[in-house]
């Protein structure tokens, strides 16, 4: 019989997912993504063995993550108090399974909820599944640093002006490029109007522990939050927080009684005790040393940002990128810029560069790279990520102009407007609708059946029941032409109503 911890390769071979994980893990590659713990490195030896042996079940002497009575409670009462909650639950399917337990309990079945058009598509399938009567608050506010747009108080007042009967207001800050709104404003202008705030605040699970960082959810105001704790912190994958504040529940804006209901109707009913766990770790590791791990990471992007060559353009180590800008960004969402133009190589040729060479970044689009540092990030990785940039362009020959080819411009249209004729993306997804795949040149004009969204960052450019007009389908061409892996689309042809 083989030994599990020395497999042979004729073993490793019947078990194509092992063998492939193993020889990634076994090249030693430096990571700049999610999640937060480089590969289990930020986790201490013993805890790292904990995760195994307490992949546990509901038994009388562990708990229940979903109905928390013992030490699980004791923990998510602890996360409450460092997060500056009112009320915190652990989530063991990300902030995806947070998102639909937020919106079920505070929209509810055909409720009405005020988003922006450029949310996470785990919103698109919640308001699908619920029914829900969307009405749109307009984005139009950038940071150089981001390709989404963001949502402005004077957005979100007239959305609500607009929708007198509208109480919920979703809103996702910071985005995947770091860019945050402005949430204590928000909040209050969202209160003034008797509405409720929700923050998909997935990648901001380390602001309430940094001088340096924009205002958590909680803390500017928002009645509540989900946070994906395993993008920014050490937490295991799928780990997530859900936040509701003390405010929303003393004043009856949210309920506790409807968030022990709706949990289990999203939540596995066997959520991940290691997951668990790690978000409980996470929270004493932030307490302890979060304020010193976060200071030192934006010294050491200070230090990078000096040896990095100065044809690439870093986002800056202060939250307030441009004099200009009402916007706020996370000063450890790293984006490195190429140029305001077009340039080769591309971010996302660099991407592949970097690959290579077993650097692994988040994400490229044609214009930015868009790096995750973990909170213990080695000032040694930080020089090696400078280094090899360089060699990658000195090597590539520098910077050639390729012309404004206006894919961001393209980009930014699409994902905020709203397209001429619509179907409830829940008629579309869970009706009894016919489909039929059909090539670009066929799809235009015809009603999507699918959620297309280029994958990372997740934002749907079409929303199921949406119509594919010529301008939708000629740039999702372009961007497969640019080899962008994008959910709902693939070289077979676009998934139409027949
Ligand atoms: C803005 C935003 N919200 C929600 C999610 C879903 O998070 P999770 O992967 O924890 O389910 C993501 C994932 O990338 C995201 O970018």
């Amino acid at each position: 019989m083989q030994q599990p911890d020395d497999p042979s390769k004729t073993l490793i071979k019947t078990m194509p997912l092992v063998g492939s994980l193993k020889q990634i893990v076994g090249q030693q590659r430096t990571s700049w993504h999610t999640p937060g713990h480089t590969g289990g490195k930020d986790f201490p030896d013993w805890l790292r063995n904990l995760f195994i042996s307490a992949d546990l079940t509901e038994l009388p002497v562990t708990d229940d993550i979903n109905r928390p009575v013992g030490a699980a409670l004791e923990a998510m009462k602890m996360a409450a108090g460092a997060f500056g909650s009112g009320l915190t639950r652990f989530i063991t399917g990300g902030s995806t399974t947070g998102l639909h337990i937020l919106l079920a309990m505070a929209v509810g079945y055909g409720g009405r909820l005020l988003l922006p058009r450029c949310v996470h598509q785990s919103v698109v399938h919640i308001a699908a599944l619920m029914a829900m009567d969307l009405r749109w608050i307009e984005a139009d506010a950038y940071s150089r640093f981001g390709l989404l747009p963001q949502v402005t108080p004077q957005s979100v007042a007239a959305a609500l002006e607009a929708n007198p009967d509208g109480q919920v207001v979703l809103v996702t800050s910071p985005d995947y490029y770091g860019t945050c709104a402005d949430l204590p404003t928000i909040a209050e202008v969202v209160h003034q109007y008797g509405g409720v705030l929700l923050v998909d605040e997935a990648h901001g699970a380390h602001f309430a522990f940094g001088h340096d960082l924009p205002p958590s959810a909680m803390c500017a105001g928002a009645d509540a939050c989900v946070q994906s704790g395993h993008k920014t912190l050490p937490v295991l994958t799928p780990g997530a927080y859900l936040h509701i504040s003390a405010s929303a529940l003393t004043t009856g804006r949210l309920s506790a009684d409807r968030l022990e209901q709706m949990l289990p109707v999203f939540q596995t009913s066997s959520p991940s005790f290691p997951v668990a766990a790690s978000l409980d770790y996470a929270r004493a590791w932030l307490e302890r040393t979060g304020e010193f791990a976060i200071a030192r990471q934006l010294d050491h992007l200070m230090d990078f940002r000096s040896r990095l060559s100065e044809k690439f353009i870093c986002s800056p180590r202060s939250m307030k990128p441009d004099p200009e800008s009402s916007l706020l960004r996370d000063p450890l969402r790293v984006v490195i810029c190429l140029d305001d133009n077009i340039h080769r190589p591309t971010a996302a040729d660099l991407l592949m560069g970097l690959s290579a060479k077993g650097v692994d970044i988040e994400f490229a689009d044609r214009r930015r790279m868009v790096l995750i540092p973990s909170l213990l990030q080695k000032a040694q990785s930080w020089r090696q990520l400078a280094d090899t940039l360089n060699r990658l362009l000195s090597k590539d020959g520098g910077f050639r102009p390729a012309g404004n080819d206006l894919m961001d411009d393209m980009w930014r249209a699409l994902i905020t407007a709203v397209p001429e004729a619509a179907l409830h993306p829940g008629k579309v997804l869970f009706g009894d609708c016919q489909q039929v795949r059909v090539d670009p040149s066929a799809a235009v004009g015809r009603i999507s059946t699918r959620l297309i969204a280029p994958y990372p960052p997740g934002v749907p450019l079409i929303w199921p029941g949406e119509e594919l007009d010529k301008s939708r389908v000629d740039f999702l061409v372009r961007l497969m032409e640019n080899n962008a892996s994008i959910n709902g689309l693939d070289q077979q042809g676009f998934w139409v109503l027949a």
